[in-house]
């Protein structure tokens, strides 16, 4: 069993640094990909307290097809290059938007939701997923969010898909 705790005042740095930490630790365990996703999700939800939505949808054809996820009900499958998880993958690099109702054809699973940051998860030049993260905050992602994230999807890109 793995927990993951931190201060309530660390900063994004350290926050991200225990949270790729445990994260590896979490999947070196164990290799089932369904509860790697889900306490993936879970551990990023508990270390971003300002997201109110993680979670993963699969590249299945040519759909997103809803993954492991915490948070309130959400849409279960996005077509090819539609909102903000569908540019992600389609682009295959990360999405940061500030303002969802600012971003043409963002789907609303939560009416919510203000702000969101989608990373595709990529091996060997294909996507095989995308970490979604909502928040009911605006601007509660930026740029600097993307590094840290793509580096805990490369290591859901390493898992056996
Ligand atoms: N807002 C996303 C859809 C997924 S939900 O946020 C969980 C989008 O526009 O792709």
């Amino acid at each position: 069993m793995h927990t993951l705790e931190l201060p309530a005042d660390a900063d994004r740095a350290t926050v991200y640094a225990e949270l790729l930490a445990s994260i590896r630790a979490l999947v070196d365990d164990e290799p089932d990909l369904v509860a790697n996703l889900a306490n993936i999700a879970a551990a990023i939800k508990q270390a971003l307290p300002h997201a109110s939505w993680v979670g993963f949808y699969r590249q299945l054809g040519p759909d997103l097809v809803l993954g492991p996820f915490q948070g309130k009900l959400a849409c279960t499958r996005i077509p090819a290059g539609k909102g903000v998880c569908g540019a992600a993958a389609a682009r295959q690099e990360a999405v940061v938007v500030p303002d969802v109702h600012a971003f043409p054809g963002h789907i609303a699973c939560d009416a919510g939701t203000r702000s969101e940051i989608v990373v595709p998860v990529v091996r060997a030049g294909q996507v095989l997923a995308v970490l979604d993260l909502d928040s009911e905050l605006p601007a509660a992602f930026d740029d600097h969010d993307i590094a840290p994230l793509t580096a805990i999807a490369a290591v859901v890109a390493t898992l056996a898909w």
